[in-house]
């Protein structure tokens, strides 16, 4: 299950990756705004994000305008560690070494076919498991936790 949320600056984008996801036969919840009326974006990026912290959904894609006001609320929540990003290889390499579980995207700096491209490498991308990468995704839980 895949957590969506926006504002109004990222709903349409948002409404296009629904699409995608619907032909993919990918469950999502939609964590909204519903609109392009203005809207503040902390507010859905912790909805989706206490989902995707709780384990209701497994990962999470947010969009705003340009994607990072977004992901900066998404990361104040504990256990969530939201990438924005704006081409492939960074999409890829936050899978395998950081695990991200949150992709973020900036509706007003990649359009609809890059978007969607970021997202299937997002969903296909595993995390390595490598001793390294482990304990440095452990080490940002020891910063959350204020051992570091
Ligand atoms: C809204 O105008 C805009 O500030 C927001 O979508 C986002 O880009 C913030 O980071």
């Amino acid at each position: 299950m895949t957590a969506l949320a926006c504002d109004h600056a990222g709903y349409i984008l948002k409404e296009e990756i629904k699409k995608y996801l619907d032909s993919i036969g990918e469950e999502y919840t939609d964590f909204g705004t519903d609109s392009e009326e203005s809207v503040d974006y902390p507010i859905y990026a912790a909805k989706a994000a206490h989902a995707v912290a709780d384990g209701k959904c497994s990962r999470g894609i947010l969009c705003c305008g340009t994607g990072i006001g977004i992901s900066i609320a998404a990361n104040k929540v504990k256990g969530i560690r939201a990438a924005c990003c704006t081409e492939e290889y960074s999409v890829e390499m936050t899978r395998k070494h950081n695990d991200a579980n949150i992709l973020c995207m900036g509706a007003r700096v990649i359009d609809t076919d890059t978007a969607i491209k970021l997202t299937k490498i997002f969903f296909k991308t595993e995390a390595l498991t490598e001793e390294r990468h482990l304990r440095r995704v452990k080490m940002l839980e020891d910063i959350e936790n204020g051992l570091m």
